[in-house]
């Protein structure tokens, strides 16, 4: 059964997140003309939002959407949802579409930018899950050549996602190019990819093939404050599946390692002893990072 408990917020006004309704003539339903954010809510508190509010304001530069609200704005308005919502454990979504009217690929001449946002029950990773480490299928990276820009365009991603359920897998690791060394591996579909090799964590370079993802920044920031040598640069396939550990790290995952990569175990096999550290301590960094919703 599908959940939509949650509340939606669109363009001024409150709804049940079932109730929600957006103009048909959204640009982001036509062209996926919008950029997006999602929060997570742990406990009643937010974690790391102003790092996605900045994300986000860097999406809508990208694609030239002026910001309609100011970041003082988007806080008060998401802390204003968490509150309405009452959910504990929630995801935020925030999206900007460039707007309402006639289906024209141009920009509108008096186009407003739509704001919509949500908030729904989210789970975190049960403890076992998390030990046992999940399974990865890869595919190949088929997204167009920004995707560093958190754009409502997922199609690809999409079907990433769904080959990788219909493998039983937990997500599909992107692949892009076949040579040398069988491609590089860029992300996964909703979520970044580290790995490690040598003893070195490893993940590749923000050079815009790939989403700056907050939950991949914090675990850097938080590693290299621990002393663990991390290491951003280009990762083959090939390297990929000789991998002592590979790690997802996504605002839905946190940190969270794989088990099995196509089929094959990876290293030791579960959660290696890395991903549990790295885990700990980004866990741990989440209480500098916090921002509560009743101050
Ligand atoms: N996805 N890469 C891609 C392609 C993503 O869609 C995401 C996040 C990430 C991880 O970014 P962050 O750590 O900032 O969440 C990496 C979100 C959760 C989503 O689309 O629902």
């Amino acid at each position: 059964m599908l959940d939509y408990t949650g509340i939606a917020w669109v363009n001024g006004e409150f709804s049940s997140l079932q109730e929600a309704r957006v103009p048909f003539l959204d640009r982001g339903y036509f062209f996926g003309d919008g950029v997006y954010e999602a929060v997570k809510v742990r406990d009643g508190k937010l974690f790391a939002l102003p790092e996605h509010l900045e994300r986000f304001e860097r999406s809508m530069k990208e694609i030239r959407i002026t910001p309609p609200k100011t970041t003082g704005e988007l806080t008060a308005l998401v802390l204003e949802c968490v509150e309405k919502a009452g959910l504990p454990n929630a995801m935020v979504y925030l999206q900007v579409t460039r707007g309402v009217g006639p289906r024209m690929h141009a920009f509108l001449p008096e186009g407003e930018p739509m704001v919509t946002l949500f908030v729904a029950p989210m789970t975190s990773v049960e403890e076992k899950v998390r030990k046992a480490g999940v399974s990865c299928i890869t595919v190949p990276d088929e997204r167009w050549a920004h995707p560093h820009i958190k754009t409502l365009n997922l199609l690809p991603n999409v079907l990433a996602k769904q080959a990788a359920v219909e493998q039983g897998a937990y997500e599909a690791i992107l692949v892009l190019g076949t040579e040398p060394g069988g491609g590089l591996i860029t992300e996964a579909s909703s979520s970044n990819v580290a790995a490690v090799i040598r003893g070195k964590v490893v993940t590749p370079p923000l050079n815009g093939r790939i989403l700056p993802g907050v939950s991949r920044a914090i675990m850097l920031e938080t590693a290299r404050e621990a002393g663990i040598e991390v290491e951003e640069r280009e990762i083959t396939l090939e390297e990929l599946r000789s991998a002592e550990e590979i790690i997802l790290t996504s605002t839905g995952c946190e940190v969270l390692g794989v088990g099995k990569l196509d089929g094959v175990t990876v290293g030791e096999g579960g959660a290696g002893p890395m991903t549990e550290r790295l885990y700990e301590i980004f866990m741990a960094g989440w209480e500098k990072r916090l921002t509560s919703v009743k101050s």
